[in-house]
């Protein structure tokens, strides 16, 4: 079982490492991926990360790796409402794709990481993810493995007893930072001056995009690039319900325990009403109780379900969603928390059609995945 794992992460690293695609190359509609100072892209260190990504003995039942929730083969997500760890314990958040992560200033649905470096060391310690009780797994397996010990000297240069966790962020952070996707039809349209790239139906629901639907207020469009994210956190009403009417005390009991030593990871995975908080578990500030990123609209079509919950079938049903004002009736007294721009719509149902086809075109090529109309019929 080990030797043949060692021999497909050689098999991987190697095809990796001998690649020429550079490293930095920004597809249409995207900037140059920002690298930070202290962790520069090579292709042995981009290789290494990709085979740690895959690493099924990361994780408590040795069968759970960062592709089991973020695969290739589906938009670097899971297609499932909310992602499911080891001993197939489910957590209470949908897993966003890791396509174009690397341009989010922060990460995870409510911001509570800085860095790839910094996320990366969670989920193989999250009891519903990988359920490790510490990193010492890693490091046993980086510091013995036949594989990764040459590896790790070339890339940086120390002796298997000298790895650390920060050597494992990094190469799997590096990894991330090739997931660069653009290209889509949209750009080539908007950015390479193709008039017939984009269908006229989606030409039309991009007018509705920018214009009636509001959407480019939070999902960005730039002059020269387009990530489809303002990178800040808004209320537009996903799960508010849910917890309204309780929320101070669900915020206050947070409070304590995060005062008194708890792991906001954990306690926003593991528990429904806690997730709910948004924003506020990081910002402790009433007003973000509720917000979530904005997340990219990049190959959206390929990762449904949607919202940080998963509760969202089909980009019929968000955009249906978004036309109601969020999930709550007009003139709910709760629609005062909401985000300014979610309020009803009044879309006609040829607008909404076109608004879905405008998000269909913004599929990069070479993404795997199945559209989310297929997987509803599903
Ligand atoms: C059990 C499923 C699961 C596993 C395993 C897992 N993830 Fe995730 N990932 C998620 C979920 C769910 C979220 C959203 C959690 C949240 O926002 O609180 C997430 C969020 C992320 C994000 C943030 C993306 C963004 O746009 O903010 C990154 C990056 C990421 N994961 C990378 C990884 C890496 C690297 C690994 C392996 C070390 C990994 N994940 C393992 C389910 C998983
Ligand atoms: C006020 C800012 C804002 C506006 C306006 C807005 N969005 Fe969003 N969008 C968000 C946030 C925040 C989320 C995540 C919310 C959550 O999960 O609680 C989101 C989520 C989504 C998702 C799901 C993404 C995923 O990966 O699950 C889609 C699709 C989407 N928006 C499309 C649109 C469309 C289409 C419009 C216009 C009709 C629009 N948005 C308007 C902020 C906004």
């Amino acid at each position: 079982m080990r030797a043949s794992w060692s021999s497909l992460a050689a098999v991987m690293m190697a095809a990796l490492a001998g690649s020429t695609v550079p490293v930095f190359a920004a597809p249409l509609g995207l900037p140059p991926v920002p690298i930070p100072a202290d962790n520069p892209q090579t292709p042995a260190k981009i290789a290494l990360g990709a085979a740690l990504f895959n690493d099924t003995r990361f994780s408590a039942d040795r069968k759970v790796s960062c592709a089991t929730c973020h695969d290739p083969a589906k938009a670097f997500t899971d297609n499932l409402a909310v992602s499911k760890g080891f001993n197939d314990l489910t957590g209470t958040r949908n897993a966003p794709t890791l396509l174009n992560a690397a341009y989010m200033t922060t990460l995870f649905w409510d911001g509570r990481e800085p860095d790839l470096e910094g996320q990366s060391k969670q989920p193989p310690i999250n009891p519903v993810e990988g359920g490790l009780p510490d990193h010492e797994t890693i490091l046993r397996i980086m510091r013995s493995d036949p594989t990764y010990v040459p590896a790790i000297r070339e890339v940086f240069e120390v002796e298997p007893a000298a790895v650390t966790i920060t050597h494992y962020a990094r190469a799997v952070a590096a990894f991330q930072r090739t997931l660069a996707a653009g290209d889509s039809p949209f750009d080539r349209y908007y950015y390479g001056g193709d008039k017939t790239a984009m269908t006229d139906s989606a030409i039309r629901g991009l007018a509705v995009f920018t214009g009636p639907g509001r959407c480019v207020s939070c999902h960005v469009i730039e002059q020269t690039q387009a990530l489809f994210t303002d990178n800040r956190f808004h209320n537009i009403g996903v799960g508010f319900k849910r917890i309204h009417g309780k929320e101070e005390k669900i915020a206050a009991e947070f409070l304590v325990a995060k005062k008194g030593g708890a792991d906001v990871d954990v306690a926003v995975l593991t528990d429904p009403d806690v997730s709910e908080l948004g924003r506020f578990a990081v910002t402790e500030s009433l007003t973000e109780v509720g917000a979530f990123k904005t997340p990219t609209l990049r190959n959206i079509d390929l990762t449904a379900p949607y919202m940080h919950d998963g509760s969202l079938r089909t980009l019929q049903e968000v955009v249906e969603f978004y036309d109601n004002g969020g999930r709550l009736d007009p003139g709910d007294p709760l629609s005062g928390f909401l985000s300014g721009g979610i309020r009803p719509l009044g879309l006609l149902p040829e607008q909404e059609a076109d608004l879905v086809a405008f998000l269909e075109a913004l599929t990069s090529p070479g993404v795997a995945g199945t559209p989310s109309s297929v997987l509803a019929s599903q």
